[in-house]
């Protein structure tokens, strides 16, 4: 629903269980901001109408959207930054002057997080991915222009993994990418040198597992990540911690993601540690 003093909102479906406007609430307060942030449930036949009544009403700055219009939104927008554009998806839409303007921060998120939480930086590194669906395609553009040196992603599915790489390739042609089928990593040796490894897969949800994960091959120096952020820690950072590797939680991507969307829509920097403890209220 959105209330009188409603600026900015998520739009998504289901869309109930979204933590963006505790987060979001939390900043607007800390800076002042006298307006809120609601959550508005859009079934995707609705979407074209909802766009058209939102371009009308000046009186809103943008909204977040997530599942299921992250895609189909782009063609409803008057603008579509370059790098939304390669996604293929947009996270945050910015009103101004009657236009929708779309942007993706999820990508940059990730990558904010990581430089800020664990002080690494992707230039050189060799990365590992698993999953193949939007979040990984939004992760690997963001490291693959940080210029990583190498990018293998894992995909139960293979043919997805195989269409990803095959279309990063043709954007990112200098950098060495290899796609592979999940059930392939134990066999594989792309395991051995990665820096970084990255669970973008849904697997985590509900708390969920990988079953025989070759943990054995990681070096001591990964760095192992989950970007499902309920549960904080996942059954797979549960055992990447019992080995003894670093871990880097999902919530800072929700964080970021969101602190980025803040300031494309108030102009202000976004109160990262006011956001984080929000969530945790509530994580
Ligand atoms: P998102 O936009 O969050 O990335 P998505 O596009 O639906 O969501 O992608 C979900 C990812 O989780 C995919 O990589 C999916 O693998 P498939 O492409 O093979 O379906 C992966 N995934 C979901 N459930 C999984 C499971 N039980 N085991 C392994 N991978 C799983």
């Amino acid at each position: 629903m959105i209330l009188p003093k409603t600026k900015l909102f998520i739009i998504g479906h289901p869309i109930g269980h979204s933590l963006s406007p505790l987060m979001q609430t939390a900043a607007l307060k800390k800076l002042n901001l006298r307006y809120g942030y609601s959550s508005v449930e859009v079934l995707p036949e609705e979407l074209p109408l909802f766009i058209r009544k939102i371009r009308q009403n000046p009186y809103y700055l943008g909204f977040n959207v997530t599942l299921p219009h992250k895609e189909t939104i782009i063609s409803l927008l008057d603008y579509v930054c370059p790098e939304a554009n390669q996604i293929g998806a947009v996270n945050t839409v910015v009103l101004r002057n009657k236009q929708l303007l779309g942007f993706n921060t999820d990508g940059n998120g990730f990558i904010q997080g990581l430089k800020l939480n664990s002080k690494f930086e992707p230039f050189d590194k060799n990365i590992v991915l698993l999953g193949a669906g939007g979040a990984s395609r939004a992760i690997a553009i963001k490291l693959l222009k940080a210029n990583c040196q190498k990018l293998s992603i894992f995909n139960r599915h293979f043919n997805r993994a195989h269409e990803l790489v095959s279309y990063l390739k043709s954007i990112f042609p200098n950098i060495t990418l290899e796609a592979f089928a999940l059930d392939a990593l134990a066999d594989s040796n792309q395991l051995e040198n990665a820096d970084l490894l990255v669970n973008t897969t849904s697997i985590g949800l509900k708390g969920t597992q990988f079953n025989d994960f070759p943990w054995a091959k990681l070096k001591a120096s990964c760095i192992v990540s989950d970007i499902v952020y309920n549960p904080l820690h996942t059954p797979f950072l549960i055992e990447a911690e019992k080995r003894g590797l670093t871990i880097f939680t999902g919530d800072f991507m929700l964080v970021h993601q969101g602190a980025l969307a803040f300031e494309l829509w108030t102009g202000h920097k976004a109160p990262i540690k006011t956001m984080h403890q929000a969530l945790y209220s509530k994580m």
